[in-house]
């Protein structure tokens, strides 16, 4: 099983180009069932997550073409209309194969997801925007079978406990753009890949309005054709980017991304005093000295985001004074914050809240990543200790950052991938 080693200390510079983002393009791979027509999605970053998600469509029957960062689908009427649990258990997001099946074929059997390392990950919305357009749901032996032809336009309420679901959103949205008649969300998440895969779907001829929005009315049309598209870029790499400058009181451009898309990242982090320029596509993050303790809330776009949650609880330990991190949308999402304690961070737990009582500086440890964005926020970490830290479990990096050593590297961090 891979590890990195960091030895930390080093001060990051340099300029680093992030990939698209992976939660993008997800569901825009599976929105390529939506027709039979080819489709072609360009700038796709190598990606565990996105390997998975070219398993399950190949295993339906999908063509899929990978050369590089392109990749070529093409859906026949004749795929499989089952996510089996064998890969829905590695990959939620396996579950954005159930809207569009269900669109263009009238019916899915997706499996339930189970366990999840940041809590609860129920799929009581996701049920409910495709209810709402008529489709019948079972479930049984762990499935859910959703059956519904044709699919009737409809209005519904996505918003949960925590807010809106950006997942629900989608799903919803793929079920709709077949569907008769006008579909209205309430309650839609907002955030920026919601929009792209409304992009998306508006290249394929789809009528989506109000993406982005709270409410995103849809027109059904009776068939989508192929496009080509270019997913936007990850607001959350650049974010863990940024975070590595600052941890390590370094001088980098992150090239590439959208700052327009990352305002409540970028305020946060001048708060903490990092001195953070935002240009056109780029932003230059600079820090000196240690950070200023300050409070996080996470909230749904264009709050932030939970996905950052993490990374900056790790740039928080290290702060002047005390921060209080309050974490809003997966309320167990700190296994983090124990591992960092092994690195001599001072973090108290108290139900959805992290209370951070900054330190000088952490200390080498080995540690053991547990979900893909508390092992970014342990290499964060590492960055900043003395010492050589070991980081156990890596895999769940690569999920959704693609060689992240490798870009920390380019920009001075002593940090290597140990296989086997
Ligand atoms: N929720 C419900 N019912 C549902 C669905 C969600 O109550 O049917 C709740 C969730 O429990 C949570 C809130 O709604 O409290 C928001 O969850 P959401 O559905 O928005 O999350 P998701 O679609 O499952 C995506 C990202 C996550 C990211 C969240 C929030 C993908 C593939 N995943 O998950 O990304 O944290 O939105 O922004 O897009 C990650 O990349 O590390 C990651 C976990």
């Amino acid at each position: 099983m891979d590890r990195l080693l960091v030895y930390g200390g080093s001060p990051l510079r340099g300029v680093v180009a992030v990939a698209s983002a992976k939660n993008a393009v997800l569901p825009i791979l599976a929105a390529t069932l939506l027709t039979e027509e080819p489709c072609t999605i360009t700038n796709v970053p190598l990606l565990e997550d996105v390997s998975t998600m070219v398993r399950l469509l190949s295993s339906m029957g999908v063509s899929v073409a990978r050369q590089g960062r392109r990749i070529a689908v093409a859906a026949s009427d004749r795929v499989g209309k089952e996510a089996p649990y064998d890969i829905v258990r590695k990959m939620r997001a396996s579950y954005y194969v159930l809207g569009p099946l269900l669109a263009r074929f009238g019916e899915a059997r997706v499996s339930l997801p189970g366990g999840c390392a940041i809590g609860p990950r129920p799929v009581d919305l996701h049920l409910k925007g495709i209810e709402a357009l008529g489709a019948r749901v079972r479930i049984e032996h762990g499935y859910i079978h959703a059956r519904g032809r044709p699919l009737r336009g409809g209005t519904v309420l996505l918003e949960g406990p925590n807010g809106p679901s950006v997942g629900a959103t989608a799903n919803t949205m793929m079920a709709a753009v077949l569907a008769r008649g006008t579909t209205v969300i309430d309650g839609a998440a907002c955030e920026p890949e919601v929009t792209d895969l409304a992009r998306f779907l508006t290249g394929m001829g789809a009528n989506v309005e109000g993406a982005g929005t709270p409410t995103i009315r849809i027109r059904g049309v009776r068939r989508l054709r192929g496009v080509a598209h270019r997913p936007i870029p990850d607001r959350i790499e650049a974010g863990t980017l940024a975070v590595a400058a600052a941890i390590t009181r370094g001088r980098v451009e992150i090239s590439g991304c959208r700052p327009e898309q990352m305002t409540a990242v970028v305020d946060t982090l001048r708060a903490t005093g990092a001195d953070v320029e935002a240009g056109r596509k780029k932003l230059l993050v600079a820090s000196e000295d240690r950070p200023l303790g300050v409070n996080i809330s996470t909230r749904p776009y264009p709050g932030f985001p939970t996905d950052l949650q993490a990374q900056f609880t790790a740039l928080l330990t290290t702060g002047r004074g005390t921060s209080v991190v309050t974490e809003n949308i997966f309320e167990s999402r700190f296994l983090h914050a124990l591992e960092l304690n092994r690195m001599g961070a001072r973090i108290d737990i108290n139900g959805n809240m992290a209370v951070i009582q900054g330190v000088e500086r952490l200390s080498s440890a080995q540690v053991m990543a547990s979900d893909l964005r508390a092992s970014a926020a342990l290499v964060l970490a590492a960055l900043a200790a003395r010492g050589q830290s070991e980081i156990l479990r890596s895999y769940h990096l690569d999920r959704g950052y693609e060689q992240l050593e490798r870009k920390l590297a380019a920009l001075g961090a002593r940090v290597k991938r140990v296989t086997g």
